[in-house]
């Protein structure tokens, strides 16, 4: 029996997936829902726009190092209420975080997980911008 070309061409998807393991699955698609869902404001190189959406490029690492920096990062409105699912947020935060911001990471950062977005997630902030002020405040009084 000889194997259509698309049927092949699907076993060796699997077969690539499998040896890649979940993790490279994982990054590959929470770069693709980055592009598909945040980059129309935060841009594909996370730089933002002046005035108007904030740079995550070399500053959203500072957030994991004051009190209430990590939940926010889960609750600001462009994350939490997003159509992804709470794995696919934690996939998604955890790109942003590692590819536009590792410098500013915490030494002792945790990757985010499933669980910890669905405990955050449905808490909505009364006010973002506020949250945000308060938390640059933080990082002011820290040097960061
Ligand atoms: C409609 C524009 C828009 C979209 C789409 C958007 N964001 Fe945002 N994002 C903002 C704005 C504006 C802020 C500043 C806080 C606020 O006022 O909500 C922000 C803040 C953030 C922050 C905190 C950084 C900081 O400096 O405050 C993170 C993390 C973030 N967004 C992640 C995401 C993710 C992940 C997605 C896609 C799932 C996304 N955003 C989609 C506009 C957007």
């Amino acid at each position: 029996m000889q194997l259509s070309a698309t049927t092949a061409s699907v076993i060796g998807t699997v077969l690539l997936l499998g040896s890649t393991g979940a993790s490279a699955a994982d990054s590959y698609s929470a770069r693709t829902n980055y592009m598909l869902m945040c980059q129309g404001c935060h841009l594909a190189d996370g730089t933002g726009t002046a005035e108007k959406v904030p740079a995550l490029k070399n500053k959203v690492g500072r957030f994991l190092r004051v009190a209430g920096g990590r939940e926010y990062l889960i609750q600001v409105p462009g994350t939490s209420q997003s159509p992804l699912t709470d794995k696919e947020v934690a996939a998604v935060l955890n790109w942003i975080l590692e590819s536009f911001s590792r410098a500013e990471l915490p030494a002792d950062f945790n990757p985010y997980t499933r669980e910890e977005v669905a405990r955050y997630r449905y808490e909505p902030l009364a006010n973002a911008s506020e949250v945000r002020a308060g938390l640059l405040r933080k990082l002011q009084q820290k040097d960061l």
